[in-house]
């Protein structure tokens, strides 16, 4: 089957976040800090928490089957399923699987990829490369995370930050010009993967009793440089992708950062001189929801109007790896 689609669309958005909210004040009383210091370094007032029952797959199913509904598509439309998560429900088989079968999806292929934060933006382009190839119509693409199970809830510098959730998309491909992905700019840099990682449960450190006790199955990361990547990184990866595309930032209705920080989307938005009413911003409510974060705020964004058809938006992303990308988007 060869269809020659012109470009790559997104049909239909939804987003799923657990009922359970966690304040501020809800974490002063587990850790020494206080909603003072966490809203004024961070921007975050309060975030969801999955739980127990409640796994990655659990939350990336309900946001797909929202997406679905907003589609206007069955699950039996669907042939790619990619989830990007760093909170798989178990090393293997993939979280996308476990999704394709809740959703009752019957004839897809089915992966992960990991890029952490960035992750939303990674599968977008790989699912946009391969609808674009002729022989598929319709990616599911999710953005998943329980970042509580992978949380040091005694480590006060790391867990305030985060939260739990889902977005996801479904891309289709299609026969008009110059609408949908019009185009990415992702990278990577290996070379400062120890500012923000997990050092247990993998192959180089199994969990052993030894592994469990040095807290080594919980996210680490050293904030302050984490600050300074990310602005750097955002605001190199936003600018290529305007200069490339020969568009103004004035030109952009919305921009969609990954919601981390206030702090660093403020300083994006001064680098790139963009008003910050510009920006679509939920980091009061979820927190950082990493792989999860754009595709919420996305979601979000196009059901409260902010995203019209015709727009041109600008999604911008980084994360663990390190990992970035900006992605172009006209609805
Ligand atoms: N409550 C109270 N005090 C705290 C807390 C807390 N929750 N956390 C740290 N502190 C203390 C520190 O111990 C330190 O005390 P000291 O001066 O006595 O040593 C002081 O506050 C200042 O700490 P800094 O780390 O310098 O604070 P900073 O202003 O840099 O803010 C923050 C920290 C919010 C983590 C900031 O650096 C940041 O946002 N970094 C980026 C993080 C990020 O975006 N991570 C997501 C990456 S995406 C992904 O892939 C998952």
């Amino acid at each position: 089957m060869s269809l020659a689609p012109r470009s790559v669309v997104i049909k239909g958005t939804g987003s799923y976040t657990p009922a359970n909210i966690k304040t501020n004040d809800d974490l002063a009383k587990l850790v020494d800090t206080s909603n003072e210091w966490i809203f004024t370094r961070s921007g975050i007032k309060e975030r969801r928490i999955a739980d127990e029952t409640e796994n990655t797959s659990d939350m990336g199913a309900k946001a797909a089957a929202r997406a679905l509904e907003n589609a206007g598509l069955e699950a039996s439309d669907i042939d790619i399923v990619i989830v990007a998560t760093i909170t798989p429900d178990m090393p293997f088989p993939s979280t996308a699987c476990l999704v394709q079968t809740k959703l009752g999806i019957a004839n897809a292929i089915c992966m992960d990829i990991e890029a952490a934060c960035s992750g939303f933006l990674y599968i977008m382009e790989v699912a946009s490369a391969l609808l674009k190839s002729g022989s598929y119509r319709n990616a599911l693409i999710i953005g998943a995370e329980k970042l509580s199970s992978i949380l040091d809830w005694q480590d006060r510098t790391t867990c305030v930050l985060f939260g739990d959730g889902a977005g996801a998309a479904i891309l289709s491909i299609s026969d008009e010009a110059d609408v949908g992905l019009l185009d990415f700019q992702l990278g990577a840099d290996g070379a400062n993967s120890d500012v923000l990682f997990m050092p247990g449960g993998g192959c180089s450190q199994p969990a052993t009793p030894a592994s469990i006790d040095n807290r080594l199955h919980y996210l680490k990361m050293r904030g302050r440089e984490v600050f300074k990547l990310a602005v750097k990184v955002m605001e190199q990866a936003a600018k290529e992708i305007l200069e490339q595309n020969e568009l103004k930032s004035d030109q952009l209705a919305c921009v969609i950062p990954h919601q981390a920080n206030m702090r660093i989307i403020e300083l994006l938005a001064s680098r790139l001189e963009i008003p910050m009413d510009r920006f679509y911003l939920n980091l009061d409510k979820y927190g950082n929801t990493s792989a999860a974060s754009i595709p919420i705020a996305l979601d979000e964004a196009r059901r409260e109007g902010r995203i019209q058809s015709g727009d041109l938006t600008l999604m911008v992303a980084f994360g663990a790896g390190l990992t970035w990308g900006a992605a172009l988007i006209r609805c």
